[in-house]
């Protein structure tokens, strides 16, 4: 069976999709996105993704594609059309079409809307975390709002490449002063004894929805958490570092740089907390 997305109110076969040629998110990148995850057939944190997309299309001053019930429906639809029960959903919103302008279009357009949906194996990421990732550094590139949730994502893709071509999963960002900001598609974790350390949020990260809920269950938990900026560092010496994002949850790091992360083996805290994440995230059929 052939994928379908949803493209400007309608379900069309995946391959056939179009999107016109002068859309202002595939000419200018003017366009915002999410990544939620679907788990038995049912979306993991919708709620707060629905909210950041709000908070991302209102920074750039973009009009809602839908009203919050109807994008709810589409992306169920979508879902039960690809039959995804684990996997992701992808939702993209852009200005709209318009001729070539960078200012916006007068009078405004309609905002273009996509969804995809992807199902993927659940024992891919499971495998990964039993083994542990590597991650490379990198100065961070990026424009000075990697906190909105932006389609434009080159440095991230240089980031990635980078990774990959040395072996590793992730690249953390460093900024000026030596300090990570964050990966290129997840946020970045250290603990240091038994403290879980992580960037606080402000405008030089994403505020990820996986890094929410994982503070609530932080905080459940009782354990001890610092929301503050860590150096590349302080991160070589932790005694454990891992990642987090909507298509990696919990997912133990082992080596950063090539220097190894205390013994090299996924740490006990992030194993556990991957382990317990699914009872503290929100799931709605
Ligand atoms: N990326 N930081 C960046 C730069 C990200 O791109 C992401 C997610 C995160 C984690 O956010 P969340 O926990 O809400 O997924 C942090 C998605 C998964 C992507 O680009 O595919």
């Amino acid at each position: 069976m052939g994928r379908i997305a949803y493209v400007n109110g309608r379900y069309v076969p995946q391959a056939q999709a179009m999107v016109a040629i002068e859309d202002r998110g595939y000419q200018l990148g003017d366009g915002v996105y999410e990544v939620c995850e679907i788990r038995g057939g049912a979306l993991i944190d919708e709620a707060r993704h629905l909210a950041r997309l709000e908070r991302s299309l209102g920074e750039l001053r973009m009009a809602s594609p839908l009203a919050p019930g109807a994008l709810t429906h589409v992306l169920r639809e979508v879902m039960t059309r690809n039959r995804v029960q684990d996997g992701y959903v992808y939702i993209q919103v852009t200005r709209g079409v318009a001729p070539r302008d960078h200012a916006f279009p007068v009078p405004a357009v309609r905002p273009s809307l996509v969804v995809t949906a992807k199902a993927v194996d659940p024992a891919k990421g499971a495998a990964l975390a039993a083994k542990g990732i590597k991650v490379i550094s990198l100065p961070d590139i990026r424009w000075k709002r990697p906190d909105i949730k932006t389609i434009d994502l080159l440095p991230n893709v240089l980031a990635r490449q980078a990774a990959k071509e040395q072996g590793a999963y992730e690249a953390w960002l460093i900024d000026a002063d030596g300090m990570v900001t964050e990966g290129a598609a997840s946020n970045a974790w250290i603990v240091k004894d038994k403290t879980i350390i992580t960037h606080q949020v402000d405008r030089s990260i994403l505020r990820g929805v996986t890094r929410t809920t994982l503070l609530d269950l932080i905080a459940a938990k009782g354990f001890r958490v610092e929301e503050r900026r860590f150096s590349l560092e302080e991160a070589k010496a932790a005694t454990e570092a891992f990642i987090t994002g909507a298509t990696t949850l919990v997912m133990p790091v082992i080596a950063i740089d090539d220097v190894v992360v205390a013994d090299g083996r996924p740490g006990g805290l992030a194993t556990s907390l991957r382990a317990q994440f699914h009872n503290f995230a929100r799931a709605t059929p």
